[in-house]
């Protein structure tokens, strides 16, 4: 899918631009022909790369240049300036790398350059069968990272959903709201399974884990052996029961199958209520009022999200959806449901068609659990993402980690982050050892407000807060003792950047 960007602006780069407009360091907006290209500096040296990113389109010369690398503003992806190569999640597809010539005090942008296939990283030991539990963000990302390393054993996907690994959050966002089509959803097309040799085998629930013998069973009874195994088997929604509530009537919203039962639903639908004030609940909230169905959002809560933002931010959350008809039902719950009438804790009634919970998700620990890996509200991994059965690994929603900016041992439920995890994890699944060193990073789009937040606060003691948050521009830090723990940003992308760089040299300030 590509979104942003489209056609090119900025000097011809084929004809020369000179080398004093672009300072050690710095970045430049061009084209070739018709397409967008960035042009960077590192010391005597010029890359010329595409400027759009090949997740959403991000602008790339609205960028972080840190190194031979630039970091996307919009979503965070990292690609290499020398090759192309999307080297670190949301984006996987590289975007085009150019050559260069210096000549006379200019620069020429010259002949696009073939794509080098990457190295493998290993070639004694390398395992035969690595299999991948979960078919989400960090299964998917963890298959395409051992094929682009050219891993050359077999890789097994076994997932329980019955679609092919999807964009996950578009699910509450553009899908649900109707503005993007499905094929935007799967994040690759089957093909791409068949011809990189990756065995996806959907509808593929695995129910028992023997570490001794490196034996799964599956729920079908089937056994399958591996040699290394990585557990990326995500988190589900808490499912409320509500007295005189049917099942059918309250949707909750992980899969791909889960967004189709709820869009149908809202076809017919003038009313909904939404259970939870947190991103996913507000983010379909946000989608639903697109699709002109009034909304209602109860929760117990008297802030929307200030258990993670705070509260002057969740205020502003609370009056942007308010500004678009959201009606917020706080301090309460829901305790009954009557023929389509909602029965809340404070006494009131809200009118509903249909019910949508979004009031969290418990990590789907029972396999590792079972098997008897060490479990400490998730699966406990080094820094090498390796749990405490040697060539086990575990990474995403699952997996709590060493985080290195934060100090503690954290687990997070965020795209980027099991994307990261399980790209990672893919070198030491071949038998590297690389540590995980990213810092946590997610975004929330609601309406035309996205916010973006790097790093990690479970606590703080102190707020500052940088620009206006009401005026949609703003850097919010969050502190304890003195230091900065993470980083709320809204038009600030630069700055949400720098911060994850300065998160990730343990140094935030
Ligand atoms: C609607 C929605 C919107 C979101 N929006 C955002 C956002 O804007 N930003 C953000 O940072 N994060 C967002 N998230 C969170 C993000 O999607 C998750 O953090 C991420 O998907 C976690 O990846 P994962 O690989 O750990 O798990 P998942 O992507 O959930 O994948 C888990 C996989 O494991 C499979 N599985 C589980 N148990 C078994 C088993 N026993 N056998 C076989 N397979 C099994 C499942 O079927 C699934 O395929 C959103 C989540 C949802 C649901
Ligand atoms: S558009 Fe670049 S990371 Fe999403």
């Amino acid at each position: 899918m590509a979104e942003g960007q489209t056609g090119a602006a900025g000097p011809d780069l084929a004809q020369g631009v000179s080398l004093d407009e672009l300072p050690d360091g710095g970045k430049l907006l061009g084209k070739v022909g018709e397409e967008p290209v960035l042009l960077a500096r590192q010391g005597a040296e010029v890359f010329a790369i595409g400027a759009q990113c090949t997740h959403y389109g991000g602008p790339l010369a609205d960028g972080l240049i840190v190194g031979e690398t630039v970091r996307c503003p919009w979503h965070h992806a990292c690609f290499s300036l020398r090759t192309g190569e999307a080297l670190h999640a949301p984006a996987f597809s590289p975007v085009d790398s150019w050559g260069v010539e210096q000549r006379n005090g200019k620069i020429f942008v010259r002949e696009k350059k073939t794509p080098v296939p990457a190295l493998t990283r290993t070639t004694s030991g390398t395992p035969k069968r690595i299999v991948i539990v979960g078919g989400g963000a960090a299964g998917f990302a963890a298959a395409e990272m051992l094929r682009r390393k050219s891993y050359e054993g077999e890789i097994v996907i076994l997932s329980s959903d019955e679609a092919p690994p999807v964009d996950r959050p578009n699910l509450s966002k553009d899908y649900l709201a109707g503005n993007a089509p499905e094929d935007w959803i799967p994040l690759r097309p089957g093909e791409f399974y068949r011809d990189n040799r990756i065995d996806l085998r959907l509808s593929a629930t695995v129910e028992r884990l023997d570490v001794e013998s490196h034996e799964l069973t599956l729920l079908s009874g089937e056994a399958l052996r591996f040699d290394r195994l990585l557990l990326a088997t995500g988190a589900e929604p808490v499912r409320p029961t509500i007295p005189g509530a049917s099942p059918s009537d309250i949707f909750v919203l992980r899969s791909l199958a889960d967004g189709r039962a709820i869009i149908e639903r809202a076809k017919a639908a003038k009313r909904a209520v939404v259970l939870g004030a947190s991103f996913i609940g507000l983010e379909v909230a946000a989608s639903l009022r697109t699709r002109n169905i009034d909304v209602s959002v109860v929760a117990p809560e008297a802030t929307p999200m200030e258990r993670v933002l705070g509260g002057e931010m969740g205020e502003f959350v609370r009056a942007l959806h308010e500004e678009h008809g959201v009606v917020f039902h706080l301090g309460a719950t829901a305790t009954a449901v009557d023929e389509g009438t909602v029965r809340l804790s404070d006494g009131s009634t809200v009118k509903a068609d249909f019910i949508v919970a979004g009031i969290g998700v418990r990590p789907r620990v029972g396999l590792a659990e079972a098997a008897g890996l060490k479990v400490d509200r998730g699966v406990v991994v080094d820094a090498f993402l390796e749990t405490t059965a040697p060539g086990i690994f575990a990474a995403g929603d699952i997996a709590r980690w060493p985080d290195r900016a934060s100090r503690e041992a954290v687990r997070v439920e965020h795209w980027v982050v099991a994307e990261r995890q399980g790209q990672l994890a893919a070198l030491n699944l071949m038998g590297g050892r690389e540590r995980f060193t990213a810092s946590p990073f997610f975004w929330s789009q609601h309406y035309d407000v996205q916010i973006n937040y790097v790093g990690h606060a479970e606590r703080w003691d102190e707020i500052a807060v940088d620009g206006n948050i009401d005026a949609k521009d703003c850097l919010v830090r969050y502190k304890r003792g003195g230091r900065t723990l993470a980083v709320a940003s809204i038009s600030r992308d630069l700055a949400s950047l720098e911060a994850e760089v300065a998160f990730e040299r343990g140094a935030p300030g």
